[in-house]
């Protein structure tokens, strides 16, 4: 799938939480699990790998029933969790195009045996997925609910398309804890700092959001012809939070 079809997926995905569970046929599961091992990860020397359970195979609090979960184990390096985000975005964005139901499922785990069959690499999250027994899309960008723009930016007018394909990005208890700054060349992602009691429960979702919104600007920078360079050192406290990346935007020949 090409990354204008992810790109337009971005103004009317969402999750969903109602499934038929009757199991997708072999070949739409084969399709899903290639296009899983065809998404490119952010950090690319990070090693990780997709398993595919069923509902028996996993402990979920909240009752979200599902015929499919892809869960994703990674090693546990620097920016992980970010490439998670980012790896599985591309994901839930197919899913979405391909007329199937995903929902990201940050409370979810596998059950104890089939999470030893990973060794060396650790779960970190996965992704309900299946028929859909609900709308998955929506009809527009107005039933987003979303911060406004100026509340996650100060950088203006400068690179509409930009900022709103990050804004629309999904994110655990739609917390939507990015900060874009810098300039339109050279942009910063921060995320909120957090309390000591929201620290606790968000940390880590947090970064897989981060991970999530670097996916959704790389898609509109594609689409406007340039390609993203990824610094995730240069700190930059311009844009208050806590610095995650710097994201130079490059001619796509360079
Ligand atoms: C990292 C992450 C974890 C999430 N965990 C859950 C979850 O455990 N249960 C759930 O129902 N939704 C979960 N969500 C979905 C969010 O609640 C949802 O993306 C957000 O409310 C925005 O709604 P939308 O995806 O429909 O646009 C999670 C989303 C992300 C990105």
């Amino acid at each position: 799938m090409i990354n204008q079809q992810l790109y337009d997926t971005i103004f009317k995905r969402k999750s969903v939480r109602k499934y038929d569970m009757n199991p997708l046929s072999e070949t739409i599961l084969n399709e899903v699990k290639a296009f899983a091992n065809s998404a490119l990860p952010l950090v690319p020397e990070l090693k990780y790998t997709y398993t595919y359970l069923s509902a028996g195979d996993i402990k979920n609090l909240l009752p979200i029933k599902a015929p499919h979960y892809l869960c994703l184990y990674s090693e546990t390096k620097d920016h992980y969790l970010m490439n998670a985000g980012y790896l599985l975005q591309q994901i839930d964005l197919f899913l979405s195009e391909r007329g199937l139901g995903s929902c990201w499922l940050g409370m979810a785990k596998p059950n104890k045996q089939v999470v030893a069959q990973q060794d060396g690499l650790e779960f970190v999250i996965m992704l309900a997925f299946g028929m859909p027994a609900e709308p998955v899309h929506r009809t527009s960008v107005g039933e987003f609910k979303r911060k406004p723009v100026e509340a996650i930016t100060r950088m203006g007018g400068e690179v509409p398309e930009l900022l709103e394909a990050v804004r629309l990005a999904p994110s655990a208890s739609n917390s939507q804890p990015w900060i874009v700054g810098g300039t339109p060349s050279a942009i910063t992602v921060s995320r909120e700092k957090l309390n000591l009691i929201r620290g606790a429960l968000y940390n880590k979702m947090n970064q897989i959001d981060i991970g999530i919104a670097l996916l959704h600007l790389e898609l509109a920078i594609r689409r406007q012809g340039g390609q993203p360079v990824y610094d995730f050192a240069a700190a930059d406290g311009t844009t208050g939070g806590e610095f995650m990346a710097k994201v130079e935007v490059k001619p796509i020949d360079e």
